[in-house]
C-alpha cells in the first residue's frame, strides 16, 4: 500500500509525461536524450497506456517508422535530419527517409509492450492496432535470426550500447582491452588526445554539462564505445562483416537474448490474437524451430561456477565463447523465460538477497559484493528502471507474484520518488543523472496501477 506522498508521485509521473515530449514521442528527457531510444519507448508505452493507450499505441508505431529496411529498429531515433549525429552514425542506405538514425539497436522488449499496449485497447482497436504492428515486430524478429545469430545459436551484440547498459561492469573490461592498449609511444599519445576531445566534448556539449562523470561513464569507457562505433560504421553495422575484419568486442549477451526469445512468444501470441491468416503472412517461417535454438542456445549461458551458490546466467565473448566475467543484473533477465524451478529458485534467491540485489531500491545494475559495484557510477551499481520493469515482468511470468508485488512496492516507495531520476543510488534512493526522466515516471505509472485498491 501506498501511503505517504502516493498523489504527489503520481501527479509529478502525469508531469513528466506530459513534458518530455518531441516530435510525436515521447522521449526519455527533453534536453539530455531528445530522442527516440529502443528500450525507453517499450517501458514509457507501458505506463502510457494506464491512462492513454490510444497515445500508447500511437508512440509504438511512431517508433516503428524508425525501422530500417533490413528490419533493425534503432536504438536512437532523431525525427529530423541532424547532421552531427548523422556524422557520428554514418549515413546508410537502409535508414529512413528523412530520419536520423545509430546503426544499432537495443533489447526488443517493444514486442511484448505492443502486446500489452493492445490489451488496454478496447476491440476494434486493438485489432487495427495488433495488424499495424505485426508486420514490422515480424521484420524486426526475422532480422535479429537471419542476421545476428552467431555461432552457437544466441544473437550476437555488436556495441555494449546494444545491452542498454553502456558500461555495465562485464562489458568494460573488454572494451578496453580491445580499444584503449596503447603499446608505442604514438599510440598513447593518440590516446590521449582523443581522450581529451571526448572530455572536453562532454563537458562543452554532452552528459558531463548537468552531471558530474563520476556519476556517467568513465571518459576512456565513452572513448572505447565511440571507437567500436567510428569500426562499426565502416562495416555497415554487418555482423558477418565484423565478424570477419575481427577487432569488435562481440558479445552473446544474457540479457539481449532473454528478452529476445520472450519478444519471439509474445509475437506468436500477438499473430495468434489476429488468427491464422496473419500469423502465416507474417511470421518468420520455422519460428517455433528457431525458439527451441534459441532456448538451447541461452541453456548454454547457464555456467555452473559463475556466481556464488550453484551457477548463474552470464554473457560470453561471441568470438571465444568465453564467459565475461563480473555477476551483473543482466543475468537475471532469463526469469522472464527460465521455467526450471531450480533455476528459477537460484535467480530469486540472489534477487532477494539483501547482501547482492535486494537493496533500498533493488535491483542495483551490479551486486553489491562484486568487486565493481559502485552505487553512483552508471551501469556499475545504481538501481534503473529498465532491470525493474523486466525483472517484475519476469517475476510474474514466473509465479513469483509475491515478489513481483514487492519489488513493485519498494520501487513505488523509493524516497526522492516524485524526481523519477534517470537512475538511483540503490543504498539511500539518491536521485541521480537526469530527471524527471519518462522511463521512470512511466514504470510508476504503471506499478501504482497494479496495486490492489486501484
Ligand atoms: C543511456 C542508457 C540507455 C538508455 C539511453 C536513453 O544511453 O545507458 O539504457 O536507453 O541512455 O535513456
Amino acid at each position: 500500500m501506498l501511503d505517504t506522498g502516493s498523489s504527489d508521485l503520481i501527479a509529478s509521473a502525469h508531469r513528466a509525461l506530459a513534458v518530455n515530449r518531441r516530435h510525436g514521442l515521447t522521449v526519455p528527457h527533453l534536453r539530455m536524450f531528445p530522442a527516440g531510444y529502443l528500450w525507453d519507448t517499450a517501458v514509457i508505452v507501458k505506463g502510457l497506456a494506464v491512462f492513454d493507450p490510444d497515445r500508447a499505441a500511437a508512440e509504438v508505431l511512431r517508433l516503428l517508422g524508425a525501422q530500417w529496411r533490413s528490419g533493425m529498429l534503432p536504438n536512437e531515433v532523431y525525427f529530423d535530419t541532424d547532421r552531427f549525429r548523422r556524422w557520428i552514425h554514418g549515413a546508410h542506405p537502409d535508414t529512413p527517409t528523412g530520419l536520423t538514425t545509430s546503426g544499432i539497436t537495443q533489447p526488443p522488449m517493444i514486442v511484448r509492450s505492443a502486446l500489452e499496449v493492445g490489451r488496454r485497447l478496447d476491440p476494434d482497436a486493438r485489432a487495427a492496432f495488433y495488424r499495424a504492428a505485426l508486420p514490422p515486430l515480424a521484420a524486426l524478429c526475422r532480422w535479429v535470426l537471419e542476421r545476428r545469430i552467431g555461432d552457437r545459436g544466441l544473437a550476437v551484440v555488436i556495441h555494449p550500447h546494444e545491452t542498454g547498459m553502456d558500461n555495465r561492469a562485464d562489458l568494460v573490461g573488454p572494451m578496453a582491452a580491445r580499444w584503449l592498449t596503447a603499446t608505442t609511444r604514438r599510440q598513447r599519445a593518440s590516446r590521449a588526445a582523443l581522450l581529451l576531445t571526448v572530455r572536453t566534448g562532454r563537458r562543452v556539449l554532452g552528459d558531463c554539462r548537468t552531471v558530474t562523470v563520476g556519476h556517467r561513464s568513465s571518459h576512456p569507457e565513452v572513448l572505447a564505445a565511440a571507437l567500436q562505433t567510428h569500426h562499426l560504421r565502416r562495416f555497415h553495422y554487418d555482423l558477418a562483416a565484423i565478424r570477419a575484419e575481427g577487432r569488435a568486442v562481440l558479445v552473446e549477451d544474457v540479457g539481449y537474448n532473454a528478452v529476445f526469445l520472450d519478444a519471439v512468444r509474445c509475437l506468436q501470441e500477438l499473430a495468434a490474437e489476429l488468427g491464422p491468416d496473419a500469423a502465416r503472412e507474417h511470421l518468420p517461417p520455422d519460428l517455433t524451430a528457431a525458439t527451441d535454438r534459441l532456448a538451447a542456445g541461452l541453456d548454454q549461458l547457464w555456467q555452473p561456477d559463475v556466481d556464488v551458490h550453484g551457477g548463474g546466467y552470464a554473457s560470453r565473448d561471441a568470438r571465444t565463447g568465453q564467459v565475461l566475467p563480473g555477476a551483473t543484473v543482466a543475468g537475471l533477465f532469463p526469469l522472464l523465460v527460465e521455467r526450471r524451478p531450480e533455476r528459477v529458485r537460484t535467480m530469486t534467491g540472489r534477487l532477494s538477497d539483501p547482501g547482492r540485489y535486494w537493496t533500498l531500491v533493488p535491483p542495483p545494475s551490479a551486486p553489491l559484493d562484486s568487486p565493481a559495484f559502485d552505487p553512483v557510477r552508471y551501469w556499475q551499481g545504481p538501481a534503473w528502471p529498465f532491470p525493474t520493469d523486466i525483472l517484475e515482468t519476469g517475476l510474474e511470468l514466473a509465479g513469483h507474484h509475491e515478489l513481483a508485488g514487492e519489488l513493485r512496492h519498494r520501487y513505488l516507495t523509493r524516497p526522492h520518488g516524485p524526481e523519477h531520476a534517470e537512475y538511483q543510488n540503490p543504498l539511500t534512493g539518491a536521485p541521480l543523472g537526469a530527471r524527471p526522466f519518462s522511463p521512470a515516471a512511466a514504470l510508476t505509472l504503471r506499478f501504482a496501477d497494479r496495486l490492489p485498491d486501484s
